[in-house]
């Protein structure tokens, strides 16, 4: 199926301006190259913020949309929000610190939560990154709807490596990004990802991409369900401090609660940062319940 990210915005764009308006889900309408998709907004309450998230309103529908298409490999994940995503936008405007005035990238993005934050913490601009052009469209579309302000009214979505100079008009942008392609682009102070790790194959190809992406005093924020997959999260922490090139230290590694869906998540923030210098490498290991 050919997508179509570009095309439904405007159509999309006064029922976005209207739904808002009585701030409930609202569901939207969409279509995409032949099939339609129903959108619907949500509204999370994130620190002092109210996110607004527009998103499919039926994974269902998203799932018979990729088999419609013949694409049964794709999955889809980007079309909810994750408790690893929430937990780890909290803890950003709870750490404005690590955002503010930093160019950020997000890889698999989905719903883009993360970025938004760090927008609403005084990011100077985010580019959200993940193979799926419609959880990017969601995205920026959430951007929008959550006030976050200087998104552009209409972006195209390109590969990555055709986006990024000039520097962004645009406070929030988006690109195509798959992890398991190699990147040599500008660096960014702030890289995000949440809930990534869930394949075993995605593990080596995020360990190399994550540190391409960083600038020399750049950070890593990763956040990632405790209980699933360990295995993987410790692999990446591994892969993150023995790089031949340039070996990272992890300099933080939280345990927070996030309440979701009336249920409590363990979630794994973890805060990466090269080593500099002769700085000896040694694991600081910091556990705390963040949202206690
Ligand atoms: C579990 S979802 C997490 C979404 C979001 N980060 C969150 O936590 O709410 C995983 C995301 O990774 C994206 N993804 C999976 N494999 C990918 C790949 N090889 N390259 C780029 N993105 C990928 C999916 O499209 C999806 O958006």
């Amino acid at each position: 199926m050919a997508w179509s990210a570009q095309q439904p915005v405007n159509e999309l764009q006064s029922h976005v301006a209207t739904s808002s308006e009585d701030g409930t889900s609202k569901l939207l309408d969409e279509y995409i190259g032949q099939q339609r998709i129903q959108l619907m907004q949500q509204r999370i309450p994130l620190g002092p913020h109210d996110l607004c998230l527009i998103q499919p309103a039926d994974v269902d529908a998203v799932i018979d949309m990729y088999i419609a298409a013949g694409h049964e490999e794709r999955d889809p994940y980007w079309a909810r929000p994750w408790p690893s995503a929430l937990a780890l936008g909290r803890y950003i405007l709870e750490h404005p610190q690590y955002a503010r005035d930093r160019s950020v990238c997000e890889v698999g993005a989905g719903l883009g939560i993360s970025s938004i934050a760090a927008l609403l913490a005084g990011a100077e601009h985010a580019l959200l990154t993940d193979r799926e052009p419609l959880a990017l469209e969601c995205g920026v579309r959430s951007a929008r709807a959550s006030g976050v302000p200087g998104v552009a009214e209409t972006l195209s979505f390109e590969h990555v490596t055709k986006l990024l100079s000039p520097l962004p008009s645009s406070k929030m942008r988006a690109a195509f990004l798959d992890w398991s392609e190699g990147y040599t682009g500008p660096k960014f102070d702030l890289v995000l990802a949440c809930d990534v790790l869930y394949e075993d194959f995605s593990v080596e190809p995020l360990g190399r991409l994550l540190p391409q992406l960083l600038s020399d005093n750049g950070q890593i924020l990763l956040a990632d369900p405790s209980e699933r997959t360990r295995h993987n999260r410790e692999y990446f922490v591994d892969m993150m401090l023995s790089q031949t090139e340039r070996p990272l230290l992890l300099e933080e590694c939280l345990a927070v609660q996030e309440e979701m869906d009336g249920k409590t998540h363990s979630v794994e923030v973890l805060r990466f940062r090269f080593r500099q210098g002769t700085e000896t490498v040694g694991v600081k290991t910091v556990r705390r319940d963040l949202h206690a």
